[in-house]
Parts: structure tokens; C-alpha cells; sequence
């Protein structure tokens, strides 16, 4: 019988695993780490965040069949607590998703990861350790194709979120050979292939708003690798529980087959406009910083310091749209995990239950409110 460890419960994707394995009954134990003063609390917070996929109630009985740890993951390695000692498996989620506060995020992703790792070690039935890494490890400079591949010291770094990422699996794959450690890189997560906007409005606002303004920083045909929360989940599930693996590193994306091509969301969002103007989509010099907030401004006006942070958010995603990249599934689907819809094709759900889009960046807000998103410097893998 497997007993899993889950770390980042508490989290968007953390949620959607938990929500659908709770939900098959199939006996599997769940031990959460989650920062708490105790575990009334992490019941609590775990529950919240169920709510989201479910109603109150159902939420609440799912959340009381988990066992809470409270804790820290970056102390991990201190955490004597005897119910971490018979864990099968570990499925790491938590991280620091914030596009800021550099030093803090390696602390936390890198250093992190690393103390949890060490406990792993003492945990003597552990069959595998699914490090959930970003499909951005490959850093800037990939082929447009990306293709699973160990990240290298020399990549360039737009941010530190993603070269903390990198750093993790560097030193995991170097320092612990004696783990059974899988890497699983998820791509760009948005929304719910049923439940739309309901989980979380992550990175669906900014969708939105390049529907709303009419520019992207890219050639308009081309596409961008974005897969549904649900989705994400069963593939992460699948990877943590399958008992043998070709590879030890995946993407969790939608790859070409799956990719959600620019045409094909700006004809989805007239399907579900039709009184809106034609989507006639301007492509402009990503370095053009002018256009993009002279748009933003003429949009949706620059009024608030929400707005403003939202233009810094909405800037440092074009970048990344900027790059125009798609990472390869081929590994993924070979496992005998199914494709996943593309945004076009649950784009309706998503608007049906949405909220304004000013109020749907508030989901993300924390990750932009410092300065330092604005200009993000380039960074090496083991800056
Ligand atoms: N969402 C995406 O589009 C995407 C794409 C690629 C990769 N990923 C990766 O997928 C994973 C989950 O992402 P997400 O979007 O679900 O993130 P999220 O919503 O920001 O959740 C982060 C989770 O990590 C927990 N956490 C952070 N620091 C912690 C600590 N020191 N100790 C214990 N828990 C801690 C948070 O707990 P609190 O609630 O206590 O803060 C929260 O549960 C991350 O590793 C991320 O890098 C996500």
C-alpha cells in the first residue's frame, strides 16, 4: 500500500492532486506537510483549498482522511516526526513561485529541496521521489522544440524563480544518486478542463488580456504551452505511481500535438464573444516597452497600483511567450498518459465562471509586487 508524502497541499496544483486521489478511495495514505501552528489548522487550509475543486462539505471529510504534518519543508531534514519514516513515496510540489526575492527564492527552491531530500534518505520503504521541477529548467536559450534534458551550469535565466529550479535538479541528481528520484517539469498551468476558473485564475488573466489588448510579443500563428490544472494532476499521479519508468525526467505539457495555437484562442474567444470586435492580434518588438504600456494604459488604464503591477506581471510573461517555446510529451504519452486538451478547448469554461480581469491578477499579485519583477536580470543556473 503506498504512503505518500505531498508537499505544497496547500497550493494550486497540490490541490487538483489532492482532490482527485482523495476522490478514488483507493486506499493510498496521504501525509501532508503543510506550514500550520497545528494540525486543526493544516486540516483547515487543506480543506480551503479543496473547496475549490468541491463543495465545503465534501472538502472538509476529503481534508480529515489526510494526515497533516505540520512543518516546514526547507527544515525537513529536521523533522524527526516518526510518521515521515514509513513514506513509499514523495511528491514534492511546494516551491516559491514568486518572480522576486531572489535570494529567498534559492533558499527555499534549491536549499529547500535539498533538506527535504536528505530525509528522504532516511526513509527506508521509499520507492520513488517525484521532484516537481518547471519546463522553463531549460533556461532561454532552448531550441523552440524543447526536449528533456538535464539543465547546464552555462543556461541563461530570466528569472530567478526558474534558475532556482534548475539549480534544484542539478544538485538533487548529483548529490543523491541513491534516491529513486524522478523529475517531472510542468509547462504553463491554467485553469480547469471542467471546472474553468474555479481553482485558480493563475496566468488565465493574462490570457485574457492579450485577448484584450490585441498585441502579443510573437508571431500571432504561432502558440504557446499551456495545460489544464486536472490534467496536470492525473499526469503527476500517474508519474509518481507507476511502477517503472522509461526516463527520469518529463515535461507535463502539451507539447505539438496539444500546443493552444494563438488563431485557434483568439477564434475561441470570438466564439464566446461574438459581439466583440474581430480579433485582429498586433505582434510588437518585445523591447518596445512603450507599445506594450501605451496598449495596457488605452485598455485597461493605469490608474491603480494594481494595474500597475499587472502591467510589470504582464510584461514579464510576454518574455517568457516571447520564446515561443514547445516542450516535447513524447516521453509523457509514451508512459500511456492521454494528451491533454488545449486551452481552445476549455477556454468556455473557463470564461463561464471568470471575474473581471484586473480582479482574476489578484490570484498572482503576490508574485509581482516588488520592483524587482520589473526587470528581471539574467541569471545562470548557479548564480
Ligand atoms: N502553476 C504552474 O503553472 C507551474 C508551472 C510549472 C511548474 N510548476 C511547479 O509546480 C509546483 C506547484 O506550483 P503551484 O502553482 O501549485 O504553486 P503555488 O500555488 O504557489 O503553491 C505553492 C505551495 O508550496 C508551499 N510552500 C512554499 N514554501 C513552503 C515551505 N517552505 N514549506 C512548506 N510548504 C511550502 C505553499 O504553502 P503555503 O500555502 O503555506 O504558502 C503552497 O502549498 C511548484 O514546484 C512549481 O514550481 C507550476
Amino acid at each position: 500500500m503506498a504512503r505518500i508524502l505531498l508537499t505544497g497541499a496547500t497550493g494550486f496544483l497540490g490541490g487538483a492532486v489532492l482532490h482527485q486521489a482523495l476522490s478514488r478511495r483507493d486506499g493510498t495514505e496521504w501525509v501532508c506537510l503543510v506550514r500550520c501552528a497545528d494540525a486543526e489548522q493544516g486540516y483547515q487550509r487543506i480543506a480551503a483549498r479543496l473547496s475549490r475543486f468541491t463543495d465545503l462539505f465534501t472538502a472538509r471529510r476529503l481534508a480529515r482522511q489526510v494526515t497533516i504534518v505540520p512543518g516546514d519543508f526547507t527544515r525537513a531534514d529536521q523533522d524527526a516526526d516518526p510518521r515521515l519514516d514509513d513514506v513509499t513515496h514523495v511528491l514534492h510540489l511546494a516551491a516559491d513561485t514568486s518572480y522576486r526575492g531572489e535570494e529567498r527564492v534559492f533558499r527555499t527552491n534549491h536549499l529547500g529541496t535539498l533538506a527535504l531530500a536528505r530525509r528522504a534518505r532516511l526513509m527506508p520503504k521509499l520507492r520513488r521521489f517525484l521532484h516537481v521541477g518547471t519546463a522553463m529548467s531549460c533556461g532561454a536559450d532552448a531550441p523552440t522544440l524543447v526536449r528533456e534534458a538535464p539543465p547546464r551550469p552555462e543556461d541563461r535565466h530570466l528569472v530567478a524563480y526558474t534558475a532556482s529550479k534548475a539549480a534544484a535538479e542539478t544538485s538533487l541528481a548529483a548529490e543523491f544518486t541513491d534516491l529513486p528520484l524522478v523529475v517531472a517539469r510542468p509547462s504553463i498551468v491554467v485553469g480547469h478542463s471542467t471546472l474553468g476558473a474555479g481553482p485558480s485564475s493563475s496566468i488565465l488573466w493574462l490570457v485574457r488580456a492579450a485577448d484584450r489588448l490585441r498585441l502579443l510579443p510573437t508571431e500571432t500563428r504561432t502558440g504557446i504551452d499551456i495545460v489544464p490544472v486536472d490534467w496536470a494532476a492525473a499526469s503527476l499521479l500517474g508519474l509518481l505511481l507507476k511502477p517503472d519508468l522509461a526516463h527520469d525526467l518529463y515535461h507535463v505539457s502539451a507539447g505539438e500535438g496539444s500546443l493552444t495555437r494563438w488563431p485557434d484562442l483568439f477564434r475561441a474567444f470570438e466564439t464566446a464573444d461574438p459581439e466583440g470586435d474581430p480579433r485582429l492580434v498586433d505582434r510588437f518588438d518585445f523591447a518596445d516597452r512603450a507599445a506594450l504600456r501605451e496598449r495596457f494604459a488605452a485598455t485597461f488604464g493605469l490608474d491603480t497600483a494594481l494595474k500597475h503591477a499587472m502591467l510589470r506581471a504582464t510584461r514579464a510573461y510576454y518574455m517568457f511567450c516571447a520564446l515561443d517555446f514547445t516542450f516535447a510529451n513524447d516521453r509523457l504519452l509514451a508512459e500511456g498518459i492521454a494528451a491533454p486538451p488545449s486551452l481552445p478547448d476549455y477556454l468556455g469554461a473557463c470564461l463561464a465562471n471568470s471575474t473581471d480581469i484586473v480582479e482574476q491578477f489578484v490570484d498572482d499579485l503576490e508574485m509581482f509586487t516588488a520592483s524587482a519583477a520589473a526587470e528581471p536580470l539574467p541569471l545562470t543556473a548557479t548564480a
